[in-house]
């Protein structure tokens, strides 16, 4: 069979990423200009920021992709690009940018949303890789439990009420003035500290045990904080890190092997940016061994937002010959699952 090579354009956050991925596991190229310092002064993504800096980007991110990758844009079979969910400005620069590509060329155009692609980098790091699974989607925007039934069918388990896990520690980053962004610089503290210093509270929820809260966590925490600092003593950010990040995992940790034993599941994969933490990494090796269950991750660049999971994702509407119209539309709160009408 012919190999299909697909361009993928993701630029729903802080990072311009475009990639040139080979039925869907095989990576030619994978370029990612972050905006991190840019916002980092502000303590968080600034939304107009980041779409005038998109544009800035796209353009020669998308060349430098396909130089990488020794092709020309002609070449490329169909021109991908994450619809949602996202900041709609930052969504639209990469829209537009694939739209007018896939105008010009003539190729079919294939809307991708951003949570399947943290997914398909798991068949990027592991050719073998095939559904049924277990996906936990960690990152700054979601908190999933998902089962993926096929590569194009998945079933939501579990989701968060509130805040992302991500974004929880990016929130504590913030109050610890630990910088942006927040999840690195937590787990780095927590390393030097005692997770058993505070007990902070872990959510769980009776009619739906997959379900996430991390706002209860976070404003303990940051109560923790405050007492520390109207006493005028000092913060034990360490021990309020390794703490804060105990109580985070266990929760993932939990309900995720939960929705596994229950759908007797015998692979999880972690996707999104918090998957990139080595203390969610290591629990999940040890839960996962305890239940004989197969434990997958990628790698850390694949875990944070890419182009090429969304090139990967792209591949498998592809085959089905699902493309989307040339007036597709991005879709801020789109969910998994749901699709352009
Ligand atoms: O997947 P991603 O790059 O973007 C979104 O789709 O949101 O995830 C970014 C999030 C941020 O909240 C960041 O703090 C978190 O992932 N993150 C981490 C780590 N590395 C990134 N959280 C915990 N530990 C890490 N090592
Ligand atoms: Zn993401």
């Amino acid at each position: 069979m012919k190999d299909i090579v697909i361009l993928g354009i993701e630029s729903s956050c802080d990072e311009t990423s475009a990639a040139v991925v080979v039925n869907g596991r095989r990576v030619l190229s994978n370029i990612i200009a972050t905006q991190v310092k840019l916002h980092a002064e502000y303590g968080g993504v600034v939304p107009e920021l980041a779409s005038r800096k998109h544009v800035e980007s796209i353009i020669p991110v998308v060349d430098k992709a396909c130089k990488d990758a020794k092709i020309e844009l002609k070449d490329v079979d169909a021109i991908s690009v994450t619809y949602g969910p996202g900041l709609v400005g930052a969504l639209l620069v990469g829209l537009s940018a694939a739209k007018g590509f896939a105008l010009a060329l003539g190729k079919p155009l294939i809307g991708v949303n951003h949570i399947d692609g943290h997914i398909c980098a798991n068949y990027i790091a592991h050719r073998e890789l095939e559904p049924p699974f277990i996906c936990l989607v960690a990152s700054g925007g979601h908190s999933h439990v998902v089962n993926v039934i096929d590569y194009r069918k998945t079933v939501v388990l579990g989701r968060t009420r509130d805040d992302a896990a991500g974004e929880a520690f990016d929130k504590i980053a913030r109050v610890l003035g630990l910088g942006y962004p927040g999840g690195p610089r937590v787990e780095k503290k927590a390393t030097e500290g005692n997770a058993q210093a505070f007990s902070f509270p872990r959510v769980k929820f009776k009619d739906s045990p997959y379900d996430f809260s991390f706002s209860g966590l976070k404003t303990a925490v940051i109560n923790t904080v405050n007492q520390f600092r109207q006493k005028n003593e000092q913060v034990p950010v360490a021990d309020v890190c390794a703490s804060f990040q105990k109580a985070a995992v266990d929760v993932l940790v939990d309900n995720t092997m939960e929705a596994a034993i229950k759908t007797k599941s015998k692979t999880v994969c972690l996707a999104g940016g918090v998957a990139a933490n080595t203390f969610l990494r290591e629990s999940f090796e040890k839960a996962c061994l305890n239940a004989g269950i197969k434990l997958l991750y990628p790698p850390l660049a694949l875990c944070t937002d890419n182009a090429a999971m969304i090139a990967s994702s792209a591949y498998f509407s592809f085959i089905e010959e699902d493309f989307a119209p040339i007036d597709l539309n991005a879709i801020p709160g789109l969910k998994l699952g749901e699709k352009y009408s």
